[in-house]
């Protein structure tokens, strides 16, 4: 996919995001129809495809969960290591992921020449807590050599855009860009994640998936409007509510290295990290907090 639309300018990358509509269950279909999403997309370096995209989300149960999870070796993991392969580029994307008897809500990150980075996620949502096992961590930040370029990248899954400590650990991990495989099913992540970018002055790309997991007694429908966000919170690209599609964009990675906000202000060197020691105490007791006067 390398090919003569390879961006002119330095430090220049094309990220993007697929997204998908997963029929709940059908691994091999919902793998097929990734690769010809794929096939139409324009040349990237970058990309991104949803949470879980191969097996879908709504699991009835553990061991439902647990027949359709699987290791590095199973179908998921050859289809993001073919395309990245066959692509000379990155490809995002979430699995279920069987380690031992344990299951995880997992994140791959797949580069050209076999390379594989696994994020477990660490704020699991809603049902997510009675299935899978808790994301035993760090956010993490792994340096890409593209071309000349060298990016910086970092995984979130969905709902960990809820809490700005995800974001701010890949930050300050290094990361120039998070990759966010979703399946949302609020509206508001979009909106959050303008404030996530420009409070870490990062990139973001937010591939979500269209379509509903209707499975008799529990159900949910997401919400598509898959999205990058730049490091100044400005919408780079945006997706429809509904409708699979692919789309990508060109950004300059030194936009995330600039991290000033004003002559006297720096984003992440003005932090006080001395008074934020709420943040890294288990269960802090809001109720136990001053009132004021
Ligand atoms: C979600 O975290 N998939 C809502």
């Amino acid at each position: 996919m390398v090919g003569s639309d390879v961006p002119a300018k330095q430090n220049e990358l094309r990220v993007g995001f697929a997204q998908t509509c997963p029929e709940f269950g059908d691994v091999p279909g919902n793998l097929e129809r990734g690769r010809a999403l794929l096939d139409s997309a324009p040349a990237f370096d970058v990309l991104v495809l949803p949470e879980l995209f191969a097996t879908g989300y709504v699991f009835r149960d553990r061991a439902e969960l647990q027949s359709l999870a699987e290791d590095a070796t199973g179908p998921t993991l050859q289809f993001l290591r073919e395309n990245a392969r066959e692509r000379s580029a990155w490809l995002a994307g979430g699995f279920a992921e069987r380690d031992g008897a344990r299951v995880f809500n997992s994140a791959a990150l797949v580069g050209p020449e076999g390379q594989v980075h696994i994020y477990r996620k660490i704020h699991r949502f809603d049902r997510e807590t009675e299935v899978f096992d808790p994301g035993d961590g760090p956010f993490q930040c792994h340096e890409l050599a593209i071309r000349e370029v060298r990016v910086r990248v970092g995984m979130l899954i969905c709902f960990d855009w809820f809490f700005p400590e995800s974001a701010r650990c890949l930050a300050l991990a290094g990361a120039d860009v998070l990759l966010h495989p979703s399946n949302l099913v609020m509206s508001h992540c979009q909106r959050a994640m303008v404030t996530r970018c420009l409070e870490n002055g990062v990139f973001a790309v937010t591939a979500n998936r269209v379509g509903s997991d209707d499975r008799g007694d529990v159900a949910a429908t997401f919400t598509g409007a898959s999205q990058i966000t730049g490091p100044g919170g400005a919408i780079l690209e945006s997706a429809p509510a509904t409708g699979e599609c692919v789309r990508v964009t060109t950004i300059d990675v030194e936009d995330a290295r600039k991290k000033r906000i004003s002559p006297r202000n720096d984003r992440l060197a003005d932090r006080r990290p001395e008074h934020y020691g709420l943040l890294t105490k288990e269960n802090a007791d809001p109720g136990a907090a001053p009132r004021g006067m």
